[in-house]
This record gives structure tokens, C-alpha cells and sequence, in this order.
């Protein structure tokens, strides 16, 4: 019989492809009574054997055996050194911000998340540290951004949700030159079909409230590093702020995370035939769908992703078409949040938006005619018929 400090070792299961990987998670199940799902660890001690002896577990904060499941998980499939879960994406943007120091600058995409802006604006610059935003998916813009202070650059791509992509790799190659450390939000794509530390990225986050968990049901967020070192960094930083998700949220995110892979082909080949559909509609003016071949990054696209994601903006003709659509919109849900096995669509000007200008969402073309939609794992032809209903 396996005892307890089995919890603390696990098979890599480098030799696996993702689908796998994610059903069979890192333990996979649980080493003492056998269990196939990994039970939840609903405590937040634990007994000591003895004065200098322990059984690896202290205190939930810091460690507990259903969230190291779920994180390990997550390492494995990114191909990271560890993960850390946190409360929601939003910890894990704030806990990878607290790498920096007064004084320092941050480059962050120019349509990153609202609340990562929020996080640099609000926060950041009351601790002296400055941010700049910009067009990642030009280079020679980059370069020009670049301070002699500069340590982070936050990016996301494809962006949210003008669906611009950065290539990684060229990014990744110009930060290190100057000592800078790159983290991607990979929320959109997740590492079942872009894997950022494989491209030179130093650090993945996550929304998991999206795709990872899945179900619109649990907010989490997850960090992954490449290095011994970031780790004990960060594993300290966790511990002050005390953002670690809890053992209930560990287990539904990892019971989310087993069918990801087979969720997202879902996504992914719904939402292309969904694009399709409005790419060819009289009242639909442009469609923003990275898996286009006329989309300018394509090739990037092709080059570090191997799946497109269920993600699409498009533009209305008009006001007076986007209001009808959103009243008339019925088995598509008018919702924010995205990734979720229900397809839900957004109006990025009045909701996910707000906190930008008018005049940088125009200049982003975050029109008020733009619509965000994440489309779900429902029939396609029940998900295009409700589109062309609402539309004509
Ligand atoms: C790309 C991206 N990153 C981070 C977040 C923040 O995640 P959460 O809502 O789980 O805090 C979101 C939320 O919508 C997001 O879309």
C-alpha cells in the first residue's frame, strides 16, 4: 500500500500527447485508497508526525493535495517547471505583477483585459512603477518602448477582442536580450493548442474561469513558471498574499481541465463554421476570427498555436442592427465571460470595455457595432440558425 507521501511524487507523463495528459492528470488519482477522482481535501491543516517530521503538507495556504493536483496538471500540459492556482485570472495577474519593483516599467498589450490596465493603473503606478501599452504584433514598436528599466512585457494574443496575434518567439528573443521577462495570458487558446514556454515565454497565466474549468461555474487562475527559481519567488509571494484557490475550486477546476481537450476541438470547429456563416451575412461588416487565411497574422497563427480557439469579434451595420440583435439573440446568451460550454456574446463598448476612452476603443477598433462572441460546444447548426434569426 502507497502512503500518504506518495502526494509529493508523480510521473511527468511527458510521454503522453495533451488528451491524455489532461484526462489522466498527475497523480491521476488518489495513491492511498485508490480513489479515480482525486478526492477534495476539504482541510486547511494537517497532523505532524513528529518535531522535524511532516507528511510534505502544513497548511492550506501553502499546500494542499487536491490544488497541487490540479496545478501539476496545468504544469505538465504547459510544460512549465510548477503552476500555482489562485483565486481568478485577476490573482494571477496580480501575483505575477509583484515580481516587480518601484521604479521599474511594464510593456502590456494595447487591448490586454481591462482589469490587467486596471491592475497597472490603479495600483502599479501608486507603488512607482510605470506601464506603457502597445501593438505587439509590430515589433519595430516594441523595440521603440523599450526603457533601460523595462523587466516585464504582459501579453495576450490573440487579444481581447480585436483577436490580434504576437508572435511569441520574436518577442520572447527581443525581451531576453535586455533582461526582460515575458508573460503571456494565454486564456484564449490554453495550452491545448498554444504552449508559450515552448515558444521562449518565461511565464503562462490563466483565467481558468474560462476554458480550463470550463463550465461557467468556478473562478480560478492559474501561474505557471519554467524555473526553480521563479517558483520559490513566487510560492513566498502566494503565501503573504493568500490568494491560493481553495481545495472545492481546485477539484472543479480539475474535473473541468479532463475534458479540455475534447471541449476545445468542440469550440474550435464550431466557432469556424460560426465565422464562416458571418463573414458571408449582408449585415455583418467584419469578422475578426484568427483561423481566416486572410487574417494579417495567419502565419504566426500557424506557426505557435495548433488549433484557432472558439473566440470571434465581428461588427454590425449599425446601431439600430446591434440593439435588435441582442434583444432578439436566444439560445446564444448576452453575457459576459467566455470559454464556457455555453456560447455567450458580448458588447465589448458598454461592458467589458468601459474603463478604455471612447477615442482609444476607436482607435483599437473597439466600435460600439462590435460584438465579442465565444462560441460555445452546442450544435453548430442550432448555434448559426439563432445567429441568422436574431440578424435578419
Ligand atoms: C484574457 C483574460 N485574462 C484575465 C482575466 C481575468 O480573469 P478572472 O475574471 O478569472 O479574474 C480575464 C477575464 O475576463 C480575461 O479575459
Amino acid at each position: 500500500m502507497k502512503n500518504f507521501t506518495n502526494y509529493t511524487v508523480y510521473d511527468k507523463k511527458e510521454k503522453y500527447h495533451d488528451d491524455t495528459k489532461v484526462v489522466r492528470g498527475a497523480l491521476g488519482h488518489d495513491p492511498v485508497t485508490g480513489a479515480i477522482s482525486f478526492p477534495i481535501f476539504q482541510a486547511t491543516t494537517y497532523r505532524h508526525i513528529g518535531i522535524k517530521e511532516n507528511t510534505n503538507f502544513n497548511y492550506s495556504r501553502i499546500i494542499n493535495p487536491t490544488r497541487e493536483e490540479f496545478e501539476r496538471t496545468m504544469a505538465i500540459l504547459d510544460g512549465g517547471y510548477k503552476a500555482f492556482a489562485v483565486t481568478s485570472g485577476m490573482a494571477a495577474v496580480s501575483l505575477v505583477l509583484t515580481m516587480l519593483k518601484s521604479k521599474e516599467h511594464i510593456l502590456i498589450s494595447d487591448d490586454v483585459y481591462g482589469g490587467t490596465v486596471r491592475a497597472c493603473e490603479n495600483t502599479l503606478k501608486t507603488m512607482g512603477i510605470e506601464y506603457n501599452q502597445v501593438d505587439f504584433t509590430d515589433i519595430e514598436e516594441v523595440k521603440k518602448n523599450i526603457k533601460s528599466n523595462t523587466r516585464m512585457m504582459l501579453i495576450e494574443t490573440p487579444t481581447n477582442p480585436m483577436m490580434k496575434v504576437a508572435d511569441i518567439e520574436e518577442i520572447a528573443n527581443l525581451a531576453h536580450k535586455h533582461g526582460i521577462t515575458v508573460v503571456v495570458d494565454n486564456t484564449f487558446l490554453t495550452g491545448y493548442y498554444q504552449k508559450p514556454l515552448l515558444f521562449g515565454a518565461d511565464i503562462v497565466i490563466y483565467s481558468a474561469t474560462k476554458y480550463i474549468a470550463g463550465h461557467n461555474d468556478v473562478l480560478a487562475g492559474v501561474v505557471v513558471v519554467k524555473t526553480e527559481e521563479q517558483a520559490e519567488y513566487l510560492k513566498n509571494q502566494n503565501a503573504v498574499l493568500g490568494a491560493s484557490l481553495s481545495p472545492m475550486d481546485s477539484w472543479l477546476a480539475l474535473r473541468g481541465l479532463k475534458t479540455l481537450a475534447i471541449r476545445m476541438e468542440k469550440h474550435s470547429s464550431n466557432a469556424f463554421k460560426v465565422a464562416e456563416f458571418l463573414r458571408h451575412h449582408p449585415k455583418v461588416k467584419k469578422v475578426y476570427y484568427v483561423g481566416f487565411e486572410d487574417h494579417p497574422n495567419y502565419l504566426v497563427t500557424k506557426k505557435q498555436t495548433t488549433g484557432f480557439g472558439g473566440m470571434i469579434s465581428f461588427e454590425l451595420d449599425t446601431m439600430e442592427t446591434v440593439n435588435k440583435f441582442l434583444e432578439k439573440i436566444n439560445l446564444i446568451l448576452f453575457a459576459e465571460s467566455l470559454g464556457g460550454v455555453e456560447s455567450l456574446v458580448t458588447h465589448p463598448a458598454s461592458r467589458t470595455h468601459t474603463e478604455v476612452t471612447k477615442e482609444i476603443r476607436e482607435k483599437l477598433g473597439i466600435s460600439d457595432t462590435l460584438l465579442r462572441l465565444s462560441v460555445g460546444i452546442e450544435n453548430s447548426e442550432d448555434l448559426i440558425n439563432d445567429l441568422k434569426q436574431a440578424l435578419d
